[in-house]
């Protein structure tokens, strides 16, 4: 009797979640900008999201520009996708665009704020041409918006392959 060739079972998609400067304080920071929603409440809502969409979630968030380097260059090979919203090094940091670069993986680039609302220093990104993507605007749902678009991606480039 013939034997049918067992396909190895799709290991879950892993994500990198990386906040950057400052947003560990959404919730008091800035309320009129940024809600009223802290960190963690938008963490809870990506982790259900995540579980509902079948994909693991790392998270990171730093303060400082070399620690976010660090992170996104030891992805590399170990997540499929970047969700990153850069915060203040959106406007900045070379470094962070180059080390997305390096990682090779798609990211997303997300904001809370519509930063084309806002002062025009905020209104240029380094990181949006080594994007896949930008979702801003919608407060914490621009997170969830992100992951969903991402998850979307990465099963299409599954899908395309094979
Ligand atoms: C932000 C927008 C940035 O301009 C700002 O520096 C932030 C947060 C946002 O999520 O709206 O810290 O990335």
């Amino acid at each position: 009797m013939a034997t049918r060739s067992r396909r190895p079972a799709l290991q879950p998609r892993r994500i990198l979640v990386i906040h950057g400067p400052n947003l560990n304080l959404v919730g008091k920071r800035e309320p009129a900008v940024y809600g009223n929603e802290t960190l963690a409440d938008i963490e809870a809502r990506l982790s259900e999201l995540a579980d509902e969409l079948g994909v693991k979630l790392e998270i990171f968030q730093s303060n400082s520009e070399g620690a976010l380097v660090d992170r996104i260059q030891s992805a590399r090979g170990q997540v499929d996708g970047i969700l990153i919203n850069p915060a203040a090094y959106t406007h900045t940091s070379i470094a962070l665009r180059d080390a997305l670069l390096a990682a090779g993986l798609p990211a997303v680039e997300v904001h809370l704020s519509n930063v084309h609302r806002r002062e025009e220093f905020r209104h240029h990104s380094l990181i949006a041409p080594v994007a896949v993507g930008q979702i801003l605007g919608f407060g914490g749902e621009s997170y969830l918006l992100g992951l969903r678009a991402l998850v979307a991606l990465l099963r299409g480039q599954r899908s395309a392959r094979s």
